[in-house]
């Protein structure tokens, strides 16, 4: 069956693997910020599909509530959500600025509820839905120095296990994937090299994620013979813990 996939953070690395990875599955929605990478990005789709996917971008700061409402007002009835946007906010707790809590909790927790209050009626009549986070360990485990980060995850998870109850036997699941670490943009640019590196250490698998090996997880909770799998945070750590 071809769905019509709202992927958020497309313009993200793990958002580019989730692109090549279900182009082929249906039509798709790429949110982001960066226009240049969302319209090659929608190429990517019409490419990998041969053709039988299309792609529209859709350019937008989560944390903008008022443009995002606007947005949501002509929706289109997507199958599938999967929100991949996120920032990180290092800061100790007491440098965490409100403007800043608040803004993270708009990307990361208003923005998907706001979303997936657009699309549940669709996916209610059509007995047919996906709804997908990546969170993080970091929910699970802390994060000193990301609080905010951290809290806005466990948000998510809490989310995910809660409306997964509610909505399973309607053939809807709501699943998170957990990664620890993973080689994008959001741990280059953010650490410095030693930090990596010492983070790199901590995991026994000894490596970071690739966005490709997220992404192949991803796909499979898209697909119907998950149907069983809800409400579920699907660790993916190398083993760290
Ligand atoms: N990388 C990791 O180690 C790791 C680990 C655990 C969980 N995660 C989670 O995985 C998800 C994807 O992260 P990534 O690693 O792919 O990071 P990334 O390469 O930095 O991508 C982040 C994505 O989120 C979008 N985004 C960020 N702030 C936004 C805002 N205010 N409004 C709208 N879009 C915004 C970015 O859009 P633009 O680039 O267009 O601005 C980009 O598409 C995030 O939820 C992150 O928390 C990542």
């Amino acid at each position: 069956m071809q769905q019509l996939i709202l992927l958020t953070g497309a313009s993200g690395g793990i958002g580019e693997a989730l692109v090549e990875e279900l182009a082929g599955y249906g039509d798709m929605i790429l949110q982001g910020r960066n226009i240049a990478r969302l319209e090659a990005l929608a190429a990517v789709v019409e490419k990998v599909s041969g053709g039988a996917s299309r792609a529209q971008i859709w350019a937008q700061d989560l944390a903008d509530l008022v443009t995002l409402r606007r947005y949501l007002s002509s929706l289109p009835p997507a199958s599938v959500f999967i929100h991949a946007a996120g920032q990180p906010l290092y800061a100790p707790f007491l440098k965490t600025e409100e403007k800043d809590w608040d803004a993270l909790f708009k990307v990361h927790v208003k923005s998907a509820y706001l979303i997936i209050q657009k699309l549940l009626p669709h996916m209610l009549s059509r007995r047919y839905g996906r709804i997908i986070f990546v969170s993080s360990l970091w929910a699970q485990v802390g994060a000193a120095g990301e609080v905010a980060y951290a809290a806005a995850k466990g948000a998510i998870n809490a989310l995910v296990r809660s409306l997964g109850q509610e909505l399973s036997g309607t053939g809807i699941t709501v699943n998170a994937v957990a990664p620890g670490a993973v080689a994008t943009r959001m741990v280059d640019h953010y650490l410095e090299a030693d930090a990596r590196q010492s983070l790199v250490e901590k995991i026994p698998a000894g490596r970071l994620a690739q966005p490709s090996e997220v992404a192949h997880l991803i796909r499979f909770l898209v697909e119907q013979s998950s149907d069983y799998l809800t409400g579920e945070i699907i660790g993916m750590s190398g083993g760290l813990h």
